[in-house]
């Protein structure tokens, strides 16, 4: 290369380089996010409400009156509002509105309708979940997501909900978590059904796709301004020993079926789920399931190493919440990398629809809203499309089968506020993270 033509390249490289450092400087000292962003939190029904009875009141988990939010949901709405939040996340019970087969409840309609009216009048956007981990009596004793007949029913039920909630919802979250729910009540036993079948597992998961889908298209068919998708758990996953090859293959199927199968097969219109000595599910190409979404929700808590016998563990020499999770906040924006593979190919943007911490001594929940919303924030700078963070949760609640030990509120289940949520509220309210903030170590 001559002289002159090096200097052009030295030159270019530094002009390259100091743009791209423009570009990620704070405006004001203030790491700002996109215009519109969503700021929210996340519940779920059966969490919060209290006086359900479904499939897990009835099979040893009773969340009981839970955090009462039946008759509190204006005191949650008032925290929203002092948090400077502009968005909510929270699902419908199905068991209470259609208690039984095909008899929908207009009055426990209300009560979601009563929320949605609340929200509207302080300009608080409504995320709506039709799916969270819980099924009525009758769909469970009628073999629940085993049985094929299960999505005809849930279409049934998004059908009566969303023609009547539709004025007051845009965007809808058809199933949370598939991959989680198929597992944990199908393969790990630890979720009514109790189930420890591996196949039905994998059943469970094809059928929650199809209902997805069905959703999908009937949804827009009621309402074409919807933007319907569903949240997916990501979690990092690592080999336990790098060097291992039998901790990278399970790495490699555990990637593959519990992390990417559900946005791979929608990309391609086939389900393809198998693991190895075990019948899968392969079904043809089906043009419903075919990029059936409007974006991709984005649930993000931590990375496990995986080893040689498929087990999941946590590195103890990492920091740790209560219930023992590494905290990982590099993992949201792997997760978010993931993501957006998917999300690009089909020109689709990514709400985070969950991420937080279980920390009954608000010890940590500071550092760690800081440090994960700040890799949201280096997510969009790299070009990827985030338009929510959704932090769970509101206030502490039912956590499953762990009943009421987690602690991942802003506020206690008796509505004290934690010190963090006032860290939550400045970035809300600022629709970005002070430079300051970030120095908290
Ligand atoms: C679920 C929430 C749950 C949270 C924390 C997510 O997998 O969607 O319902 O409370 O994890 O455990």
């Amino acid at each position: 290369m001559n002289k002159f033509l090096k200097l052009i390249f030295i030159f270019s490289n530094i002009f390259i380089i100091s743009c791209d450092n423009q570009k990620n400087m704070p405006e004001n000292n203030i790491y700002k996010f996109p215009d519109n962003f969503l700021w929210g939190t996340s519940t779920a029904s059966y969490q919060i409400e209290g006086g359900i009875i479904n499939d897990w009141s009835t099979n040893g988990l009773d969340a009981g009156v839970s955090a009462d939010s039946f008759n509190k949901y204006k005191e949650d709405i008032n925290k929203i509002k002092f948090l400077n939040n502009n968005a909510y996340r929270f699902s419908l019970e199905w068991a209470r509105i259609e208690p039984e087969k095909g008899k929908f409840d207009i009055k426990a309609l209300q009560y979601y309708k009563n929320i949605l009216k609340e929200l509207k009048e302080n300009n608080i956007t409504p995320m709506v979940t039709l799916h969270h981990f819980t099924n009525p009596t009758w769909v469970s004793k009628n073999g629940g997501w085993e049985n094929n007949q299960t999505i005809n029913d849930f279409l049934k039920f998004v059908n009566f909900t969303v023609n009547e909630l539709k004025d007051d919802v845009e965007i809808w979250i058809t199933i949370n978590e598939p991959n989680v729910y198929a597992f944990k009540a199908y393969d790990a036993g630890e979720f009514p059904p109790y189930k420890k079948n591996r196949e039905s597992a994998l059943k469970v998961m094809s059928n929650l796709l199809k209902a997805h889908a069905e959703s999908y298209h009937l949804i827009h068919k009621i309402d074409k301004k919807s933007k319907v998708g569903f949240a997916q758990h990501i979690a990092i996953l690592e080999p336990y020993f790098k060097l291992n090859p039998i901790d990278n293959i399970f790495v490699y199927f555990q990637n593959k079926i519990f992390n990417e199968s559900f946005w791979e097969s929608i990309i391609s219109g086939e389900i393809n789920i198998n693991i190895p000595g075990i019948n899968g599910v392969n079904e043809p190409y089906n043009p419903n399931l075919k990029n059936a979404m409007d974006f991709i929700g984005l649930n993000y808590y931590t990375r496990w190493y995986v080893n040689s016998s498929g087990e999941q563990l946590i590195d103890k020499k990492s920091e740790l919440t209560d219930i023992g999770w590494e905290i990982y906040p590099k993992g949201l924006s792997r997760s978010l990398k993931i993501a957006d593979k998917y999300a690009k190919k089909i020109g689709i943007p990514i709400y985070i629809t969950e991420n937080g911490i279980d920390d009954g001594n608000d010890n940590k929940r500071n550092e760690y809203i800081i440090n994960h919303t700040f890799e949201v924030w280096k997510s969009i700078q790299d070009g990827i499309d985030v338009k929510s963070y959704m932090y769970w949760s509101l206030m502490d609640n039912f956590e499953w089968a762990e009943k009421f030990k987690p602690k991942f509120g802003l506020y206690t289940i008796e509505r004290k506020m934690r010190n963090s949520a006032l860290t939550y509220k400045e970035i809300s309210q600022n629709n970005g993270i002070k430079k300051d903030l970030l120095k908290i170590k």
